[in-house]
């Protein structure tokens, strides 16, 4: 039995900022509605050339380079989005090409509540040792579905990727304990009207069914009802209790679903970390970029158990009970004496090329397989 221990982290924000002033001078809102009702301030907005594929690669590239992999050691590629470039290609693929990586990749659709999926996913091909190397991504450009003559959801969201290496280890580490939940008769309260069932057209887009729409009473009741009953159960699962808990990360929607969560959870608000003040509803970035910033705080460190929660979409849910772990040190060690990212990079193209050639050989033996089994 292997364990994911999270090796490296990284983060990538648009540079532009938007802030409640800004949004004042669009919608009826002031500055003061949004941060007592959500405790948002500021928010990143992507800007022309900025895409979901884009912000992925520099959040990988900064979490690769913590871990101290290079792309071609990595074994999978997991890309929790709401918000792809395209609905084909998957946005997936072209983080694994932008990434000079050579190894399957894929793109997980569970609204904000993905990259806790993308985690607890990625830890089973670890633990059966299947995968060594795997690269979770949480990354959205949400605000390009929202729609900015609607205060009801224009105030909420931000963009942003965030993304983690996992890596396999002996030692115990990683998703000790992980919930999965989904419950689709919430579906009405937090969706896009565009897809299959509804195709686009020009009718579509001029109802808005580009847009996220969204029953924020009803999402704020169904987050207070999960957070922390989720949140809990995975504790439980993990054999252990809130007090062994050094911090909570939970998904960064409304600062006061994780006020009533930390009550429901009889802990104070110095256990949760919340950053939404700056970048308000990051979707299925926002746990990784909480993570990140936790960590560049100080805030939790090696060895640490940290319990991520998320909500959104779906509806759906998820929790996981994570030990930090750091990479290896010998490893960090050899991979910091490689001197210059050019070499870094002739390193990888000789390692691709390597995963390529054994990729060709199976090609070519491939026939004969086929033909010995025939004769069979
Ligand atoms: N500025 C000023 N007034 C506003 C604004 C705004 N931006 N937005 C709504 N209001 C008004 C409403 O119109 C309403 O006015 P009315 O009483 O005259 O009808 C009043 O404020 C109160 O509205 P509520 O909806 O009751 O406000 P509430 O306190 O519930 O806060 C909010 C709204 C912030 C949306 C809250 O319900 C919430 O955070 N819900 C959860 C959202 C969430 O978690 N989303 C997750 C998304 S996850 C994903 O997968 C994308």
């Amino acid at each position: 039995m292997f364990y994911g221990r999270i090796t490296g982290w990284g983060k990538c924000v648009p540079e532009k900022v938007v802030t409640n002033f800004d949004l004042e001078k669009i919608v009826d809102t002031s500055n003061e509605w949004i941060v007592s009702r959500t405790g948002i301030r500021e928010r990143h907005v992507a800007g022309d050339g900025e895409t979901t594929a884009s912000m992925s690669v520099a959040a990988a590239r900064a979490a690769m380079a913590k871990a101290g992999v290079i792309p071609a050691d990595l074994d999978l590629i997991i890309v929790a989005t709401s918000s792809p470039d395209y609905l084909l290609p998957p946005v997936s693929s072209m983080i694994q090409d932008q990434l000079g990586a050579r190894c399957g990749a894929f793109t997980l659709v569970a609204g904000c509540t993905g990259f806790v999926y993308g985690l607890a996913t990625a830890q089973q091909f670890i633990a059966t040792g299947a995968y060594k190397t795997v690269l979770i991504i949480g990354a959205e450009i949400i605000t390009k579905f929202v729609d900015w003559t609607d205060r009801n959801t224009c105030v909420l969201f931000g963009d942003g990727a965030g993304a983690v290496v996992m890596q396999a280890s002996e030692q115990p580490s990683g998703v000790l304990a992980f919930e999965l939940g989904s419950d689709g008769e919430g579906a009405e309260h937090l969706k896009m009207n565009l897809g299959v069932a509804n195709p686009p057209s020009h009718k579509v887009i001029d109802e808005g069914g580009h847009f996220i729409r969204m029953n924020g009473r009803e999402v704020f009741k169904f987050a207070t009802r999960v957070l922390a009953r989720s949140a809990a159960e995975v504790i439980g699962r993990a054999g252990l209790s809130i007090d062994d808990v050094d911090l909570v990360i939970p998904h960064q929607a409304n600062e006061r679903i994780i006020e009533v969560a930390a009550k429901q959870l009889g802990i104070s608000m110095d256990k949760m970390f919340v950053n939404i003040a700056k970048y308000g509803n990051t979707s299925a970035a926002s746990i990784p970029i909480a993570l990140c910033e936790a960590m560049e705080e100080g805030r939790c460190k090696e060895g640490d158990r940290i319990v991520m929660v998320g909500f959104g979409a779906g509806l759906t849910w998820a929790s996981a009970v994570v030990q930090l772990g750091v990479a290896d040190e010998h490893r960090l060690a050899m991979w910091r004496w490689v001197p210059t990212a050019t070499m870094r990079r002739a390193q990888n193209r000789v390692k691709v090329a390597a995963r390529t050639i054994g990729l060709k050989a199976g090609a070519v033996v491939m026939p004969l397989y086929t033909r010995v089994t025939k004769r069979g």
